[in-house]
């Protein structure tokens, strides 16, 4: 503590959580864009927040990406945590496996010591393929547990950047253009309102569900994510946001 204020951190944390709604934000120093160990540091600030409120029998739903596989890395056991069951927060979304969710999960739980589950459910699925595996009572009884999640770990990215990185095609990249998508969290694409312009046909989590969790923690960082953390946090991210220093001097900037 007494290192984050002589940074003046605590006095960013307060105006962050104040100008994005949030219950608490974390900041650690840096620029996650530019190094990173800044990543690592947010993963270790999110694994101390998970220890500190874990409980025995909980469910903790884990969403993809490189911040929230750095909270995975940095994981370690806790006796709670050992009694948590982890699950990926939605199916496939189209990624490298090393950043899907599922993959991160089984990290995550393993380095907890924890249980986990998977949902092998692949992404952009037509509407015959999703009505049908929606029914199969294998991926029913994950949902199930996905919507009993008690904490969610997500992170944000920006929009184009995501778009880009599920090889979506010419045409979503157009339309989220002209929609002024500037965020995305859980697949799901936000404009600088923060009102959802895309939603992927994905299994899994939906915002509405989001309701029902106890906590939810978003994890991301760097001043290149500034505007699309802006636009998700109000929505998504209601309660913690653990990021770095770059990211919430360019959101305080713009507010
Ligand atoms: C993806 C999630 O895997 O990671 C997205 O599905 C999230 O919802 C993204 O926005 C963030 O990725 P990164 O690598 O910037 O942490």
């Amino acid at each position: 503590p007494i290192i984050k204020d002589l940074f003046g951190l605590t006095e960013l944390e307060i105006r962050l959580a104040r100008v994005l709604r949030l219950k608490k934000a974390v900041v650690v120093q840096g620029d996650s864009d530019q190094s990173d160990w800044v990543k690592k540091e947010m993963g270790r600030a999110g694994v101390r927040l998970l220890k500190q409120t874990a409980r025995p029998g909980q469910v903790v739903a884990v969403a993809g990406g490189t911040t929230v596989a750095a909270v995975a890395e940095m994981m370690k056991a806790s006796p709670a945590l050992r009694e948590s069951i982890f699950i990926p927060a939605r199916g496939g979304l189209g990624e490298e496996v090393e950043l899907e969710a599922n993959y991160i999960t089984s990290l995550m739980a393993q380095k907890a010591g924890g249980r986990y589950r998977l949902m092998h459910v692949p992404e952009q699925l037509s509407h015959e393929a999703y009505d049908t595996l929606i029914r199969e009572p294998h991926i029913q009884e994950v949902l199930e547990l996905v919507r009993s999640a008690r904490i969610v770990v997500h992170g944000i990215g920006d929009a184009t950047t995501m778009a880009t990185r599920r090889k979506s095609s010419p045409e979503l990249l157009r339309l989220l253009q002209e929609k002024g998508a500037v965020g995305e969290a859980f697949g799901y694409y936000f404009n600088r309102k923060g009102e959802i312009v895309y939603r992927g046909r994905s299994l899994g989590l939906s915002l509405e569900d989001l309701e029902n969790v106890e906590m939810t923690i978003a994890v991301a960082g760097g001043a290149g994510k500034a505007e699309a953390i802006a636009a998700v946090c109000p929505v998504s991210g209601r309660d913690t946001l653990i990021t770095d220093e770059a990211a919430a001097r360019a959101i305080l900037k713009q507010h």
